[in-house]
């Protein structure tokens, strides 16, 4: 592999698709040069690793936080809030599974459904905010003004916030705990996200009091009042953490989902066409968008025991890197990989949200968003461009893929749905 870039370099992570080609094409499993980490990013070998739970751990908290809670002023200002507990994403069975059966009851296709209207309403107001903005061919950052919000304002209103007001000091919080992911914050900025958590604790913690007292018809209700036979239900710093993952899992997805999707409909006028002819096609095409896109790149796995993925060896106490994105393009699964096509039979099956025990958990609300966003942007959006001189940047990130901005020109449709 000496002859392909490091698979962490920046240049390789703000464009990733000749790498991806490349590793098919030579070795889907292979070492990375000088780090414990074994990179996994074939469809086949992908699937099997996602599958063996007993040997490779999700029990990766400790690399995400880095130093968590190491420096002495964090943590006073952390002990003035509630524990952090490792519930979902970085928990193994049986651990994991007590929540997944409680957070899953929340997450029903009829709380889902639920939602949809609300959804709806959103995007129509965003939207019809943002052609405002951009009326007489003004430029607008697609990012900024639906792309960002849409998300938030979603998990704001099913978490007892006001949809319109809060969005900004959710946002806030989101950002807060996403920095703290990223490991590489100065120390005022640690101080500042570790009173963010606490503030966004206590106001939690209002609200979970508020939904035990009196239940209402939304997401956090079904989360406080979750219960399945012979399981403990969830205690408020449990409720609290659930939360802290469905801001951080939940928003910046399926923003980089939306504003990835609009770019690939203003590259593809061909593919745009498709789905203007037929809106019928809007729900694989939203699959196509996450196949390609596959915002959450790569996660981690711990190797809990020596064995082999692929027939390539791997150390206990060394690490996967589970790259999602990468067996999205494996050609052996996907021909033509590259290739936006919004009638490709199988774009369904991608692994953009993972699979087996861990696989997202808001799947069905995130598809929810995007369905209703793109049939609200295809009815009320005419012309779509770039915005003259537009430069694209992708956020630094080893895990996590997303457009940092979108400048566009949108026109208004000529005759409205
Ligand atoms: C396009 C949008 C999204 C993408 C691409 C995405 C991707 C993923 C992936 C790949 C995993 C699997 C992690 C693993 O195998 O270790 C995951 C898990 C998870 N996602 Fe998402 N996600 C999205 C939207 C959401 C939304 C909207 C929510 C909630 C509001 C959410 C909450 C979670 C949670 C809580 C987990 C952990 C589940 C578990 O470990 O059992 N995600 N997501």
């Amino acid at each position: 592999m000496s002859a392909l870039p490091h698979p962490f370099a920046p240049e390789t992570l703000s464009n990733p698709a000749p790498f991806y080609a490349a590793v098919h094409a030579h070795a889907p499993v292979f070492p990375v040069e000088g780090m414990p980490v074994t990179y996994v990013a074939g469809y086949d070998a992908l699937v099997d690793v996602l599958g063996r739970v007993e040997d490779f751990s999700n029990d990766f908290g400790t690399i995400l936080s880095g130093k968590r809670n190491a420096d002495p002023d964090v943590k006073a200002i952390l002990d003035t809030g509630w524990p952090a507990v490792d519930t979902l994403l970085t928990a193994d069975p049986p651990v994991h599974t007590r929540f997944r059966k409680l957070v899953n009851l929340a997450f029903s296709m009829k709380r889902v459904d639920a939602i949809e209207a609300d959804i709806r309403a959103i995007a129509v107001r965003l939207l019809e905010a943002m052609l405002d903005k951009a009326a007489g061919g003004r430029a607008v950052d697609f990012v900024a003004e639906f792309a960002v919000p849409l998300p938030v304002a979603v998990i704001a209103s099913q978490i007892g916030m006001d949809a319109t007001t809060d969005v900004a000091t959710v946002k806030r919080w989101s950002d807060a705990f996403v920095d703290r992911l990223g490991q590489m914050i100065p120390k005022a900025r640690e101080l500042e996200c570790a009173r963010e958590v606490v503030e966004f604790q206590h106001h939690a913690k209002a609200l979970i009091d508020a939904r035990r007292a009196r239940p209402t018809d939304d997401l956090l209700s079904d989360l406080v009042h979750a219960s399945v036979d012979g399981e403990k239900p969830l205690d408020d710093a449990e409720i609290m953490s659930i939360l802290q993952q469905l801001m951080v899992a939940g928003n910046e997805t399926t923003t980089s989902t939306l504003a990835g999707g609009l770019l690939l409909l203003i590259e593809n006028p061909a593919e745009l066409l498709k789905v203007r002819a037929d809106r019928s096609l809007i729900p694989n095409m939203v699959e196509e968008m996450l196949r390609l896109e596959s915002p959450t790149s790569g996660l981690w796995r711990m190797v809990k025991r020596d064995t082999e993925v692929a027939g390539v060896p791997v150390r206990a106490g060394t690490m996967l890197m589970a790259r999602f994105a990468a067996a999205n393009r494996d050609p052996t699964r996907f021909p033509d990989p590259d290739r936006f096509d919004v009638t490709r039979p199988n774009a369904r099956s991608h692994l953009a949200f993972g699979r087996g025990i861990h696989m997202c958990v808001g799947n069905m609300l995130s598809r929810k968003e995007l369905v209703v966003a793109f049939q609200e942007i295809l009815d009320r959006v005419g012309e779509m461009a770039l915005a003259p001189g537009a430069v694209l940047e992708w956020k630094p990130n080893m895990l996590l893929r997303g457009l940092s901005a979108l400048p566009v020109c949108l026109e208004r449709a000529r005759v409205p749905a």
